[in-house]
């Protein structure tokens, strides 16, 4: 062989060996099983609404995901108690990020001074029971197992130990998130929300701790239906929150056990959706549907300020069962996209309309009576916040030309008897209250004669009126008059 010749294979093997050297750094894996893992790192671990740090271009690595179960009592909401059942804590459980490629060492820790034992099956695992075969774990005890992340998307975890649905339905779930080589494009703002829905010995909003039922929850006669866990986790000062230019990224994930969620965004549109949290992209969604035990990735750039309602547009459960959130969006106003309000005129084609509620059928009072002064001021803001609030508003102070004020009310405080007809009988026609006429319908409210006493006197006790107490007989005497 010539000494040229010999140069030239040299040539052509060193330039494949850098070319492969380089080829390393973007090796594009046919298969996600043979992704090399290099290092190890512990999993940062996040509860609702929060998420951990995106992957961005990190490597496959090893990553511990230490979890703990915990049995713990907390509020579904006013005034009701419920016993959930956690990953991490919450409900859901903490969110779990990772990448395609990583193994995941997991880690599953049975507190202690808990009373059952538990497993998780990841719907992200491929393997036997999603890793409940390897994880069935007793109060004071840890397992271990680990897996591949195979494929890219949003995955729900849940608990199956038997009986499943029961303890689903306590909130043993939450998301687990694969995101693909390179990592997810990065957007402003990321969110972690997760429905569910509750069964209770007692109805909606009755008071006290309230035991899992079983058979409601065999019949998917859900009595609260909520985002994270609980009524009101994303309203108010638990808004999530965004500024007019941001995208923003939810992570939306339905842990059931029961009830498929069509999740909407009022007055918001959603630029992109992967469909039931897979690869598939959908553009221009209204609302997404999120099957029980599936997710959904959903983005979107918010363009105006103000209240961007998130329900579950099954849309009694949204205002009635609890399942309510809140996208607060600060900025600029952009009268382009939005024009606010320009006009309000009179419109009576044919008089002002008569509504009534059903009056068929008894209130029945499941709640327990008030005890003192100070829980009837207690329940009676709760009921007002449930049933009057809408259109008195927080303060009692009305909406102007629409709905009386209750704060320093003259025609509220000149009469209780008259008070309590309005509120058993509903009220149609012209009324004055401080020197405004108002000509609206209230309907006949469907509150017991102790909730009516506890609502009244609420409002007497409160925005400056004359501090009535207004009792369950008082109500009564004027229920028995007609
Ligand atoms: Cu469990």
């Amino acid at each position: 062989m010539k000494h040229s010749h010999l140069l030239f294979v040299f040539s052509i093997a060193s330039m494949l060996f850098l070319t492969s050297c380089f080829d390393n750094k973007e090796t594009v894996y046919d298969n996600a099983a043979d992704i090399p893992v290099n290092r190890e790192m512990i999993a940062e671990l996040t509860s609702p609404p929060h998420v951990p740090t995106p992957v961005g271009k990190r490597k496959a690595k090893k990553l511990i995901v230490k979890m703990e179960i915990l049995e713990k009592e907390g509020e579904m909401t006013d005034g009701v108690k419920y016993v959930y059942w956690t990953f991490g804590g919450t409900v859901p459980g903490s969110f779990i990020r990772t990448r395609v490629g990583d193994e995941v060492e997991f880690h599953l820790q049975n507190h202690p001074n808990n009373k059952l034992p538990h497993n998780i099956d990841l719907h992200a695992v491929t393997g036997p029971g999603g890793g409940a075969e390897s994880s069935f774990v007793a109060p004071g005890h840890e397992k271990t197992f680990s897996f591949k992340t195979l494929n890219p998307g949003l995955y729900v975890y849940h608990c199956a130990t038997a009986p499943v649905g029961m303890h689903i339905a306590n909130g043993m779930y939450g998301l687990i998130l694969v995101e693909p080589e390179g990592g997810l494009p990065i957007v402003d703002k990321e969110y972690y929300i997760m429905q569910g829905d509750f069964y209770t010995k007692g109805a909606n909003g009755e008071r006290g701790l309230q035991p899992f039922d079983m058979q409601k929850a065999v019949d998917e006669k859900a009595d609260y239906v909520v985002f994270n866990g609980k009524v009101g986790s994303l309203t108010g000062d638990n808004a999530i929150t965004a500024k007019v230019g941001e995208t923003v990224r939810l992570f939306v994930g339905n842990g059931g056990p029961g009830l498929v969620s069509s999740f909407h965004v009022i007055g918001e549109i959603f630029d992109k959706v992967h469909i039931e949290g897979g690869d598939l992209i959908n553009k221009n969604v209204q609302t997404t549907l999120i099957p029980a035990g599936g997710a959904a990735m959903i983005e979107f750039k918010v363009d105006v300020p103000g209240t961007f309602i998130l329900v579950d547009h099954s849309i009694f459960r949204a205002f009635n069962k609890g399942a309510l959130g809140m996208l607060k969006v600060e900025g600029q106003k952009d009268k382009k996209i939005y024009s606010g309000e320009l006009r309000d005129d009179i419109y009576l084609p044919e008089g002002p309309g008569i509504q009534s509620m059903p009056t068929t059928g008894e209130i029945v009072a499941s709640e327990v009576p008030a005890k003192s002064f100070e829980e009837q001021i207690e329940f009676g803001k709760q009921a007002y916040m449930q049933t009057c609030f809408a259109c008195h508003q927080a303060e009692g102070q009305g909406v102007p030309n629409a709905f009386p004020p209750l704060a320093k009310s003259d025609y509220l405080n000149a009469d209780v008897d008259r008070a309590i007809g309005v509120v058993l009988h509903g009220l149609t026609g012209e009324i004055t209250v401080n020197g405004q006429k108002y000509n609206s319908v209230m309907t006949r409210q469907m509150l017991s004669p102790d909730e009516i006493a506890n609502v009244l006197t609420y409002v007497y006790n409160s925005w400056g009126n004359s501090k009535k107490v207004v009792t369950k007989a008082m109500v009564e005497k004027v229920k028995n008059r007609k």
